[in-house]
């Protein structure tokens, strides 16, 4: 793991020092690559969506967001709450469209080809899917677990947590292949970037499971990630 900062570094030469030390590193932290304002900004729009009804689906402004305790259907085992996004609804909700477009500029340094937000490219396999997901106090976590490499590559991780207050522990952990495991809970701050290769075994673990259980957005921890998804034909 290396950790490096972004504050003063212009976008050609952070992206040649990002892939320089991807090539040695599995995971780097991009400290400080968005600012706290604008991710407070984020954080209010969050709280509103979060009083329209749940859906898995996208709704005509191009949003959704649902909970997932247990999911019955997927071996995966997690407590999380996912939001979801489209092109149509960043338009015209300015903080998020900056910050993940910030996320995909980034994501556009590392990779090779330049990918667009899902359901936008023409004749674009894939695309990228703007989605947060919030971590609950009391327990939320996403068990280890291991993704296809390909097309991702990399992952991206933003830590969005409304403040550094809004959680005590827990958080995403890596594990090399030879067993050892690196947490980041302590590591990462609101700001922060974690960029992972997609190939590399990771988790969440169990965020404040000593405090009682509560989906409110005002604790907990807040990942703002960048997934590649196949476009529908
Ligand atoms: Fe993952």
């Amino acid at each position: 793991m290396i950790v490096l900062e972004s504050e003063g570094i212009d976008g050609k030469t952070l992206g040649s020092l990002v892939r320089k030390y991807l090539d040695i590193f599995p995971v780097l932290i991009l400290k400080r690559y968005i600012d706290q304002e604008l991710l407070e900004r984020c954080h209010t729009q969050l709280e509103a969506l979060n009083a329209i009804p749940e859906d898995l689906a996208l709704n005509e402004d191009g949003f959704c967001h649902f909970k997932s305790f247990y999911p019955e259907k997927s071996t995966a085992r997690y407590i999380h709450h996912t939001f979801k996004f489209n092109s149509m609804f960043l338009g015209r909700n300015r903080a998020l469209a900056e910050t993940f477009d910030k996320l995909k500029s980034l994501y556009g340094l590392i990779v090779p080809n330049e990918y667009s937000y899902l359901g936008t490219g023409r004749d674009e396999q894939f695309g990228l899917s703007p989605e947060v997901i919030h971590y609950p106090s009391g327990g939320g976590f996403f068990s280890e677990h291991v993704h296809e490499q390909y097309p991702q590559g990399y992952g991206l991780i933003l830590n969005g947590s409304y403040s550094n207050d809004s959680f005590e522990c827990g958080g995403v952990y890596f594990r090399t292949s030879d067993g050892i495991r690196f947490d980041f809970d302590g590591v990462s701050e609101i700001g922060d970037v974690v960029i992972f290769d997609y190939g590399l075994r990771h988790g969440v673990s169990r965020i404040d499971p000593r405090s009682d259980f509560t989906w409110s957005l005002k604790s907990g921890r807040i990942s703002y990630v960048l997934p590649l998804k196949r476009n529908e034909s």
